[in-house]
């Protein structure tokens, strides 16, 4: 492949046709500085039409850095950072071929990366802006990276896990990493061990103040308060869209009274402590109303591909994913619904554009409920049919779908601190000291000394058996709490209809957890997953779909 920079906008590109379709490039920058590179889009690709590489991150001049860079569509390696160098200094991982090329079931690593078989759990850019000022506080955090490889078994094992501290002299000197790999025996293995208890450190941390607070309990409160603001309660919207409000503003001022508040309970359970609220509104400077809808959010994540030949036209690059296998079905349900109730109201786009009330709506919604990023360009513009139910296929989805994903499964798969602790006190023993020595002969003694203290266990297993609690009286996804909602016959049939395929899924998750083929359903450890199977009773139940954010 050869290439030629014309201009910092355009590349052009040319490859041998019979090689296929362009999977990856590489790129060397022989100017003297580093420049951002974003993204590289290839158009007219014979058989393909558009080809997108998604990159995010510096490359270095080669008279400085000797590696290639090379970019895969949607995967890179080794994994580059986007955080600005003349600020953090260089923050690319240090991980080397070296380090997991023995774990590949024979592959190399570009034959890994090009059957799209390497994954990353990426917590090094988003975090290490915040360490040295969690160093302050009682908690010792790394930022970390961890290498997954797909097996032919449809499982994720990890290969590979690398914790950075920010440079003792100044962020400008960039990172300290180290790299782990798996171990089973001795010390290696307690190192190991350890290694995965930082990685569970951040993931707790970002699911609980980034998956679950910001991306459904923050964002669904504006679209609560335009709605009522907005729209009449007899407006079709508003009818379609109120079940999905229920306790949701209650639920969200109690979170401020005393989970979320300055010394609450979220700020001595997670990580990130003092800074916890903080971190969650820099992150939703990136926050990206299109990607809260599930096939973009797959997209984007690196683990969905646009396929026309596949249902729904995405395929799954794991494809024993179940979040991503049910959450699918459940959002074309959705959709598939939203579709159908729209359409009687909104028979041409014309009657979108007039209807006012609809369009004050959207308007507030954007411009006041999200006011500091109102000027995104990626906001949809509601003037068709197709947009309007995007919109609101992706607010019922967020409230239910996405909100039953992330919370009731925190009792089930986190109620063990051991396997998900929320913080680390110590960092890792280093050969040569007492600690190394003690790791040696008491493991496990070290392990407790380094995860979540006791009462801070206590307080965060209390807390995430409460939120993975259905109460007695939940309305789930296909349920109406009054059956008189409308009287208009085509909406109450379609809705009708909805129902009964959520009991179709229903069934088909059922009969996907005892297949056995599925290894990440029917695992070792015979946690069948649960949690996006729609219906559910009352209490600690690890499935059922509310329609709305409530707890
Ligand atoms: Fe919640």
């Amino acid at each position: 492949m050869k290439k030629e920079l014309e201009h910092m906008n355009l590349v052009t590109f040319d490859y041998e046709e019979e090689v296929g379709v362009p999977g990856a490039f590489l790129i060397k920058n022989n100017h003297h500085s580093e420049f951002f590179l974003k993204t590289v889009t290839l158009e007219n690709v014979p058989g393909e039409g558009r080809v997108h590489f998604v990159c995010n991150s510096w490359v270095y001049p080669t008279e400085k850095y000797t590696k290639d860079r090379v970019f895969f569509v949607n995967k890179e390696f080794p994994p580059a950072s986007k955080l600005d160098p003349k600020v953090y200094g260089d923050q690319n991982s240090t991980i080397t071929e070296e380090h997991i090329k023995n774990n590949l079931d024979g592959l190399t690593v570009d034959e890994a990366l090009k059957e799209n078989k390497l994954f990353i759990l990426d917590h090094h850019d988003s975090l290490m802006p915040y360490l040295r000022r969690i160093k302050s506080t009682s908690n010792k955090i790394y930022g970390t990276r961890t290498l997954l490889f797909l097996q032919n078994d449809g499982t994720l094992k990890p290969l590979v896990i690398e914790l950075s501290l920010p440079h003792p002299d100044g962020d400008q000197f960039g990172c300290i990493s180290n790299v782990y790999t798996p171990a089973e025996q001795g010390v290696e293995g307690s190192i190991w061990q350890l290694a995965k208890a930082y990685v569970a450190v951040n993931d707790s941390g970002v699911h609980q103040l980034i998956s679950h607070w910001l991306n459904t309990h923050a964002v669904s409160e504006p679209v609560v308060i335009a709605t009522n603001r907005q729209l009449s309660v007899v407006h079709p919207i508003y009818k379609l869209l109120h079940p999905h409000f229920r306790d949701t503003m209650n639920i969200n001022a109690f979170a401020r009274q005393i989970l979320i508040n300055a010394g609450g309970i979220l700020e001595t359970t997670v990580f990130p402590a003092r800074y916890a609220m903080e971190l969650s509104s820099v992150v939703y400077k990136d926050w990206n109303f299109n990607e809260q809808a599930l096939p973009a959010d797959l997209i984007k994540r690196g683990v969905a591909v646009k396929d026309k030949n596949s249902p729904h036209g995405l395929r799954l690059l794991i494809e024993d994913y179940p979040y991503a296998v049910d959450g699918i079905e459940i959002w074309f349900a959705i959709r598939t619904w939203v579709a159908d109730y729209c359409f009687f109201y909104y028979k041409t786009d014309d009657i979108i554009q007039k209807d006012a009330e609809l369009q004050s709506w959207w308007k507030e919604l954007v411009d006041e409920g999200h006011g500091d990023k109102k000027d995104e360009p990626w906001w949809p513009k509601l003037q068709t049919l197709e947009v309007l139910v995007e919109i609101c296929t992706t607010i019922i989805w967020t409230a239910s779908a996405l909100h039953a994903a992330v919370n009731f499964g925190q009792y089930p798969y986190a109620g063990y601190l051991p396997n998900r602790p929320t913080i680390s006190r110590k960092f890792m023993p280093v050969k040569g000291t007492a600690e190394y020595e003690e790791l040696k002969s008491n493991p496990d003694k070290v392990f407790l000394k380094t995860i979540t203290a006791q009462l801070q266990t206590l307080l965060g297993i209390s807390l995430i058996e409460i939120l993975s609690r259905h109460s007695t009286d939940e309305v789930y996804l296909g349920q109406r709490d009054t059956p008189e909602w409308t009287a208009d016959a085509a909406p109450l049939e379609a809705f009708d209809k909805f129902g009964k395929k959520l009991e179709e899924i229903e069934e088909r998750i059922t009969s996907m957890n005892n297949d056995e083929k599925l290894k990440n359903r029917v695992g070792p450890v015979k946690v069948p997953y649960t949690l996006l199977f729609p219906t559910s009773g009352g209490g600690l139940t690890g499935k059922g779909i509310p329609n709305s954010v409530s707890i």
